[in-house]
């Protein structure tokens, strides 16, 4: 028999908020799958640690323990209950377009990150809405058929080219 992989993130969870999270109602993540957690771990490698990241769309927030080490960390979504937090998490139960009316003048855009990751455009344009909002920012919302990835430079002697 083979074990489920774990999520990458998994072992950041502290153990006394996990059954917290994931034993509450319409919980649908888990320990082989929290969310998307593969682009915050990559993100958390390239924005600066003294500054604020603010996640559009935090879902049950697993990525607060990623950016634990971060100036701080804000979770904003309008449909979740209980969260994974840090000491440095903050969060926001509240649509995206109400939050930002509410709080965008109190970050500082130089030291701010911005994250709108696999957010749906249910109601607003969140992902149109945290573009317009932040001026450091990343959004990602899949679409397409996915096809095979093909490397655009050799890599371990092959050509590279596409066939
Ligand atoms: C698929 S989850 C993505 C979670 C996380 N960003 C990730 O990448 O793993 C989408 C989340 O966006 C939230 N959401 C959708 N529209 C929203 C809105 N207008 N305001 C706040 N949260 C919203 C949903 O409640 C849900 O938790």
């Amino acid at each position: 028999m083979t074990r489920a992989a774990l999520d990458p993130a998994f072992h950041l969870m502290p153990k006394d908020q996990v059954s917290r999270v994931f034993d509450q109602q319409d919980c649908d993540i888990d320990h082989e799958f929290l969310g998307f957690t593969s682009i915050y771990l990559a993100l958390a490698s390239i924005i600066p640690v003294h500054w604020t990241v603010v996640d559009l769309g935090c879902a049950f927030a697993p990525q607060a323990l990623i950016f634990k080490d971060h100036a701080r960390y804000v979770g904003v979504d309008m449909n979740t209950k209980e969260r994974f937090s840090a000491p440095n998490t903050q969060h926001h139960s509240m649509p995206i377009s109400a939050f930002l009316a509410k709080h965008l003048a109190e970050f500082d855009q130089n030291t701010t990150f911005a994250i709108c990751s696999y957010v749906p455009a249910w109601s607003d344009d969140n992902v149109g809405l945290a573009r317009s909002s932040f001026k450091n920012v990343f959004t990602y919302y899949p679409a397409g058929t996915q096809k095979p990835f093909r490397p655009s430079r050799p890599v371990d002697g092959s050509s590279g080219k596409r066939g």
